[in-house]
């Protein structure tokens, strides 16, 4: 067997490209070759092979391309809501699943993607993957290291709250994520990243759990609407007005995709089809006793995480505020001009205070994405998984969580068994 082992992309939009097929053709090709690109828009393909300056064999068909191509791996970008599908279709021919976050967007596919696994066992490079980059992330490292060593004693009580501003927060608002048949809503699609961090942090499973959240800024909470913001006439006087494409060349691959399908980017963040939370709340236990209060909005003045532990010996704390000018959108200046930066804080019953320092990391989400390319890409294929890999188990726990807690912010906050999901609901 080669060293070299050949990828297909599955979903050419804008993670599947910038994450995984341009860096895969560029810096990884010692062990990498990508193969195939498959996507459900012919026209997205196309613009996919300009983008890249490739000429790769394009497909709108998945089974054909895993038929003519055999690859020894499928890397799934399309929409959250089609993981699934291209999971468990991968694993019954028998090859590799790399899967972007989230898994899936509810327990029944959970449970499908479980059932492949199952059935296809014995065959030995149909394992799945799901690449939870924030596990990356250097303040997530330190963390997991001062939780494991000791530092603050035995964990008992965790809060998380995730602030998404003003221009990155909206943009689920613009796009497929604002319709929960698609994404999960953000309980799924943006907290499965955090739910999976904590899962990782605590080293536990989650027990029980209830939610409360609905919608409460976008959507129908508009002063007014139009379908886009390309010739809309409320565009003087919108805080979320854009201007998404900036470059002519991309404009037009976009431009020419979009009349295919009609996936716009650029929808207005007050449609009246929008059916997913701007703000949740959640409270969960898990089985070695942590508590957890966890919060989400998606119109802050600000983007970014305070996370904090507290445990019989001490408290840590990690401040987080995140520049989202890489966006790039000339929405909202609403917070924007206020300081970044990252902060972690350290009460030790015996060290007393200190502020730690986070190790520098370069590249996209933190330093994480380049980490995460470097484990699935830059190493044989057959190399032992490093434990910041996510394997199946694991990224069934994180979908469960918000698969919980959407279930529960549907009965108005009812407590509900987390692993319950695993066989039902
Ligand atoms: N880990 C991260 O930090 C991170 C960041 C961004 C996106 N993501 C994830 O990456 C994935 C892609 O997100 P994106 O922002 O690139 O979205 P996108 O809309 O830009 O691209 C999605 C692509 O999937 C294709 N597609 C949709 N449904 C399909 C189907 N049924 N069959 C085949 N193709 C289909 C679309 O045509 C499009 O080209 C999502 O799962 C998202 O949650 C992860």
């Amino acid at each position: 067997m080669g060293a070299r082992k050949r990828y297909v992309l599955a979903g050419t939009g804008g993670r599947g490209l910038g994450m995984f097929a341009a860096p895969l053709l560029k810096d990884f090709t010692e062990f990498c070759e990508l193969a195939a690109l498959f996507d459900a828009n012919p026209d997205r393909l196309k613009a996919a092979n300009g983008l890249l300056g490739t000429n790769l064999p394009v497909y709108t068909d998945y089974a054909q391309m895993l038929k003519e191509i055999e690859p020894d791996a499928a890397i799934v970008t399309t929409r959250d809501s089609t993981h699934a599908e291209f999971i468990c279709r991968t694993l019954d021919a028998g090859k590799r699943a790399i899967s972007e976050k989230p898994l899936c967007v509810d327990g029944r596919q959970c449970r499908q993607i479980l059932a492949a696994a199952k059935r296809n066992r014995r065959k030995p490079r149909a394992r799945c993957f799901v690449t939870h980059n924030m596990r990356y992330g250097p303040a997530i490292q330190e963390l997991k290291r001062l939780i494991a060593s000791g530092a603050i004693g035995q964990l008992k009580w965790v809060q998380f709250q995730e602030n998404l501003d003003r221009r990155h927060g909206a943009d689920y608002f613009r796009r497929w994520h604002r319709v929960k048949a698609n994404s999960g809503g953000l309980l799924i699609h943006k907290a499965s990243h955090h739910f999976d961090v904590l899962n990782y942090l605590i080293d536990s499973i989650p027990e029980t759990l209830l939610a409360r959240g609905g919608l409460t800024f976008y959507g129908k909470h508009g002063p007014f609407r139009h379908k886009r913001c390309e010739g809309c006439p409320h565009a003087g006087q919108c805080e979320f007005h854009v201007e998404l494409f900036k470059n002519e060349r991309t404009r037009k691959l976009y431009k020419e995709a979009e009349r295919a399908d009609g996936y716009i980017r650029d929808g207005c963040v007050f449609d009246r089809e929008i059916d997913i939370e701007d703000q949740a709340s959640v409270l969960y236990d898990y089985k070695n006793g942590v508590r957890v209060t966890y919060s989400l909005h998606a119109f802050g003045s600000y983007e970014g995480w305070i996370i904090q532990f507290e445990g019989a010996d001490g408290r840590l704390e990690l401040h987080e505020v995140h520049d989202t000018s890489w966006l790039s959108t000339n929405a909202s200046q609403h917070g924007l001009g206020g300081p970044t930066g990252k902060h972690l804080y350290h009460w030790s019953k015996s060290k007393g205070f200190r502020e730690l320092p986070i190790p520098e990391a370069q590249g996209s989400h933190g330093g994480a994405d380049p980490q995460i390319r470097h484990d699935f890409f830059g190493r044989p294929f057959d190399a032992k998984p490093t434990p910041q890999m996510a394997p199946l188990e694991e990224a069934v726990q994180a979908v469960l969580i918000g698969h919980a807690a959407n279930v529960s912010l549907a009965r108005s906050g009812k407590l509900v068994r987390v692993q319950d999901f695993l066989k039902k609901g």
